[in-house]
């Protein structure tokens, strides 16, 4: 598949790792088309203003469009006639997944059928979705976990329930109509423009302004923190990798990070400590997420990580012109 001009449909384009996934699609020459419905489960002015930076710097439209809306299937199958298929939009958030449960179902399963449906008609080039780390459970925790080792029966929250469905979905529909598709298990991705109801963003807060911080577990477990910019790259070199039928893959780089070092990061940044409480893991949580790396090396070719302390330092530094007043 020759990357240059390929047309790309970025669902949930307004979203954290969509809006950094199209300005380094169209950086690299591909043609974007975005959608969303402007409504991110954690509210707020995020999605306006990540599509008006969209707009304002790359001259890229958000088209806005419930993706759950079954009346618009022939508008979807049209748009995805020719094109690969970057499925981001969701309901993320294991939390959130069980305090809005109807939410949850309606963006993650009943839209993702609706865009796997389009795809199908559409036949279009390739679909790629956002799974997540989540499908594994607590795998994770005694050694980096390989694709094939998750079989949906470690799934902690409603929300990892959906990701795993979609895979079935995915794989059975790939199966079926022959189109390349791949689950992209995102692993804990972090930088400018992320979302408030994740890690690195609450603790940044809440330490600046004098507020305690919530671990959970010692240490406040760990993860495979991914910087969006490394995440981003990883799903670009995948649109391109020589690929047939379906492949889960784990879209992550280096080594797992306590969480407690991303905290001690956030501190030397805002240059004050935080009052820390630590509370036992909540079931439907994790205690630690571990990738084995081989395969997405291996389709990807990207092998290096970026520091958690420079990554700190980026998002502190968005935070404090972008974030704090809103
Ligand atoms: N950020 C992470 O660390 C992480 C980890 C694992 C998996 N993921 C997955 O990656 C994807 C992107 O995550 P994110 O962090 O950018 O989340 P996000 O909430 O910032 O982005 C999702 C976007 O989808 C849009 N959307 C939701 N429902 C929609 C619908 N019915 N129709 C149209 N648009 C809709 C929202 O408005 C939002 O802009 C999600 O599928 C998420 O589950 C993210």
């Amino acid at each position: 598949m020759s990357g240059a001009k390929s047309k790309i449909v970025v669902t949930g384009a307004a979203g954290f790792i969509g809006m950094h996934l199209c300005e380094h699609l169209v950086a690299q020459g591909f043609d974007v088309v975005g959608i969303d419905n402007l409504k991110p489960a954690y509210g707020g002015p995020w999605s306006r203003l990540r599509k008006e930076r969209l707009e304002s710097s790359l001259g890229l439209q958000i088209i806005q469009m419930d993706l759950a809306d079954t009346s618009r299937l022939s508008e979807l199958i049209e748009l995805f006639t020719g094109s690969t298929v970057v499925h981001l939009a969701a309901w993320p958030g294991v939390k959130s997944s069980h305090e809005n449960p109807v939410d949850c179902v309606r963006a993650n399963i009943l839209a993702f059928a609706n865009v796997a449906e389009a795809v199908a008609q559409a036949k279009a080039e390739r679909f790629l979705f956002a799974s997540s780390s989540s499908v594994y459970g607590d795998l994770g925790v005694k050694e980096a976990v390989r694709e094939e080792q998750a079989t949906g029966t470690n799934v902690k929250s409603l929300y990892a329930s959906t990701k795993w469905m979609n895979e079935q979905l995915g794989k059975s529909q790939s199966e079926s109509n022959g189109i390349p598709t791949i689950a992209m298990r995102f692993f804990s991705v972090v930088g400018e423009f992320g979302r408030p109801d994740m890690a690195c963003w609450k603790f940044y807060k809440s330490t600046d302004e004098g507020l305690p911080v919530t671990l959970h577990g010692a240490n406040g477990g760990a993860r495979n923190f991914t910087y969006v910019k490394d995440a981003v790259a990883i799903v670009q070199k995948l649109i391109e990798a020589p690929l047939v039928g379906f492949e889960a893959v784990n879209v992550t780089c280096g080594e797992p990070i306590e969480t407690i070092t991303m905290l001690n990061e956030i501190e030397k940044n805002l240059g004050r400590s935080s009052e820390r409480t630590v509370i036992k893991t909540p079931d439907y949580d994790i205690e630690k997420s571990w990738a084995d790396l081989t395969k997405v090396e291996a389709l990807t070719g990207h092998t290096s990580q970026t520091p958690i302390a420079t990554v700190v330092e980026r998002f502190s530094r968005w935070y404090t012109l972008n974030a704090k007043d809103n």
